[in-house]
């Protein structure tokens, strides 16, 4: 978020009396007087006048890019973990991931305290849609669009695969909108219709696209209405 913006937000000053703040000199990021207003604020600490301005607070929801190879764990025997991506003041958080990716896989990763989002971005019941971008080997069978549309009983389970969208782009590339989240779930469909993952990325939650700017191991806050298109389940 811009520092402008964090003023803002922290609801110290209108957006236009920020900037007035940070170019008076009035305003310092992790001491250092800042002022320049575009500035990003991710984790540092803000002070006005020399109070530390509580907005932290309100950053309570990140948005990482995975890249592969890092595992969504606190163990350390897993690592690298994702939290090793962090800067040190935010590693220390107690984050909660909202729909873990696998070690090989990369993509928009949500963090935060809030387990309601959580909750609400992981239920089934909510449908909060995910799209995965497939690079896979070998050919899928014939009817795979239906039978995902239909549901697939993957190997040891009960209960078939709700209603998936399989779209199939070109050789060795599909994307696949899930609407629940099992145990490395995207591999076990497309090894169950005939082929095999060899690159898998998530790039949509609901309504939010991965940013294309947001680098491999970047990190940043999302704002309010990034969250709302987050949750918004019937755009896909
Ligand atoms: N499905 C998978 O197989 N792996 C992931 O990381 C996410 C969905």
């Amino acid at each position: 978020m811009r520092l402008d913006a964090y003023l803002a937000r922290a609801g110290l000053a209108s957006r236009r009396q920020a900037r007035d703040l940070i170019r008076r000199g009035r305003v310092r990021v992790d001491g250092e007087v800042c002022r320049d207003a575009a500035r990003r604020i991710v984790s540092e600490t803000v002070r006005l006048d020399g109070r530390a301005v509580g907005s932290p607070a309100l950053i309570e929801d990140f948005i990482l890019h995975k890249p592969e190879g890092f595992a969504c764990s606190r163990d350390e025997r897993e690592a690298p973990l994702v939290f090793d991506l962090l800067d040190e003041r935010l590693r220390r958080r107690e984050w909660l991931i909202a729909g873990r990716l696998d070690r090989a896989t990369s993509g928009l990763l949500v963090l935060t305290r809030d387990g309601e989002l959580v909750h609400r971005l992981t239920h089934p019941a909510r449908k909060v849609p995910k799209r995965y971008r497939i690079g896979f080997e070998g050919e899928l069978a014939p009817d795979a669009v239906d039978r995902c549309r239909a549901g697939l009983l993957l190997q040891g389970e009960d209960r078939p695969t709700r209603p998936a969208e399989l779209v199939i782009q070109g050789p060795g590339r599909a994307t696949l909108v899930l609407r629940e989240g099992r145990t490395h779930q995207v591999r076990r469909m497309i090894r169950a219709l005939g082929a095999e993952v060899v690159s898998l990325q998530r790039d949509r939650i609901g309504a939010f696209v991965l940013p294309p700017d947001l680098a491999p191991g970047d990190l940043r806050p999302l704002d309010r209405a990034e969250r709302a298109l987050l949750l918004s389940d019937n755009s896909l």
